[in-house]
């Protein structure tokens, strides 16, 4: 319990807002808490330790009164129509000067909205970012704040002590003005996306490809995990391969229905990277893997149909496909990866020049280096390359990163072909592999668009030869 003054209020005691509470108690901070099912406030205040000081409260009035200006007041509701309930709960009760902080996964045009709303009344809205699941908020998150500058600094000491820490800086920063968190946020989780996938097709090729068992890839998984490719989404690999079920005397992993979920933040950031023109190919793929992978009934009915696809359509007992070994998969899984880091990092660079968000890219990286799922290694190669050249438009122009890439080059083809010969489904692979191919082309066979378009609908072309606009009556 607690007298006041109280340093933040948190609206919400999901896992993820108790989680953050406790952290911020941890850090020394008086919270002021509120959910809108009473008995959980009950519940969740009856497990706290003495020293935790956390206020109870039963209304948003008795909230926002248990706080002194700058009142700071954050949502750890679900995206959508929630945080449009809570703000409307607010509303009546907000001054000039207080300060708003949604901490969920809103969508980033939601978040301008509501932070134009709020902001014409004087009141600093925080699109914010988190990122690291239940763990992170309870231990230390990567935490990606937009909104007003002076909106901020009234709530960095808490974010900052809250916030994981890598080499001893905390893994947040001010990223830009209204939307701008969420925009990262969002970019962070199409990486999520992309490099899941990535992963999962790395699995495919071990297990289907090279025949290894549970046993052997947590092994591979976490020799893979101990070098270049260090990450988080590499160590929960390797842990989910050891587990065993505790119902059946099977592993675990193999008892999970292949039925990818999503709560939509993939899709966002595919949506917007088509807003923005920019290519963000693996994205996309993760999402309509996702999304096919959803499609059960329709599956089966087209094997009734079709016949098997996939590995399975291979005659029993053959040997495994030409060229691909264990370290074919791990460079090839390597390059993919940075290929995806690329695209999101992109899009983040042309995002933030077209909506103003003025990123700083390599503070993005460096705040991505802990808490986040997408932490890894590569990230302080990212860092420092941005370091290098702030407006790097694509990261495979950094001849660190591009020569990574062009190491692996090879193998990405191999691991990515081998798949197809097997009829392993491979297409974060062959999405990478011809990003990359396209990317580094001389010559595209978009000439030939051109002059359909050109021939069906008078769109005009240029030349290689001359400058100007040119039209051809083709039917002529
Ligand atoms: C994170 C995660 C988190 C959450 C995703 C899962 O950064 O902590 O990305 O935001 O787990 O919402 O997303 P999907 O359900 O869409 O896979």
């Amino acid at each position: 319990m607690n007298a006041k003054p109280n340093d933040i209020a948190m609206i919400g005691l999901g896992t993820m807002g108790r989680n953050l509470v406790l952290n911020m108690a941890d850090k020394g901070f008086a919270v002021a808490v509120f959910n809108r099912t009473g008995s959980v406030t009950d519940e969740f205040v009856s497990g706290l330790r003495s020293g935790q000081r956390v206020l109870p409260c039963y209304s948003l009035e008795e909230l926002l009164a248990a706080l002194e200006p700058p009142r700071r007041v954050m949502l750890m509701v679900d995206a959508g129509k929630a945080v449009d309930a809570v703000l409307a709960g607010l509303d009546p009760l907000l001054q000039k000067g207080d300060i708003v902080i949604d901490g969920g996964n809103s969508y980033f045009k939601d978040t301008e909205r509501r932070s134009a709303a709020l902001g014409a009344r004087g009141i600093g809205y925080l699109g914010v970012g988190i990122s690291g699941g239940e763990s992170g908020a309870r231990h230390g998150p990567s935490m990606m704040p937009g909104g007003p500058r002076d909106a901020y600094d009234a709530v960095r000491p808490i974010f900052e002590a809250v916030a994981a820490k890598t080499d001893g800086v905390s893994c947040v920063a001010y990223l830009g003005p209204g939307s701008a968190g969420h925009y990262v946020k969002m970019v962070h989780n199409g990486i999520e996306y992309g490099l899941m996938q990535l992963i999962a097709e790395s699995y495919a090729l071990l297990k289907q490809g090279l025949g290894l068992d549970n046993d052997r890839l947590a092994q591979v998984y976490a020799e893979w995990q101990s070098g270049e490719l260090e990450s988080y989404l590499l160590e929960i690999t390797a842990a989910i391969f050891r587990r065993r079920d505790d119902k059946t005397p099977g592993f675990l992993v193999d008892l999970i229905l292949g039925e990818a979920g999503q709560l939509g933040t993939g899709m966002w950031t595919s949506q917007s990277a088509m807003d923005l023109h920019v290519p963000v190919p693996n994205i996309d793929i993760a999402v309509s893997m996702r999304n096919l992978s959803a499609l059960d009934d329709e599956r089966a009915a087209a094997r009734q149909v079709l016949g098997s696809g996939g590995a399975e359509a291979r005659p029993a007992g053959g040997s495994p496909p030409a060229g691909l070994s264990v370290d074919t998969v791990r460079d090839a899984l390597f390059a993919g990866t940075i290929i995806t880091y690329v695209q999101g990092f992109a899009q983040l660079q042309h995002a933030s020049a077209s909506q103003g968000y003025d990123l700083v890219l390599h503070d993005v990286a460096s705040i991505w280096r802990g808490g986040c799922i997408i932490r890894s290694a590569l990230l302080r190669d990212i860092r420092a390359a941005f370091e290098r050249q702030p407006r790097l438009p694509n990261l495979l122009l950094d001849p660190a990163l591009g020569g990574q890439v062009a190491a692996r080059r090879a193998a990405l083809a191999a691991a990515a072909g081998a798949g197809m010969a097997a009829r392993i489904p491979v297409p974060g692979l062959l999405t990478a592999l011809a990003y990359l191919d396209g990317y580094l082309s001389d010559w595209l066979p978009t000439n030939l668009i051109q002059a359909q378009r050109d021939f069906f609908g008078a769109h005009t072309y240029r030349r290689v030869d001359r400058e100007g606009i040119f039209h051809t009556d083709w039917s002529s």
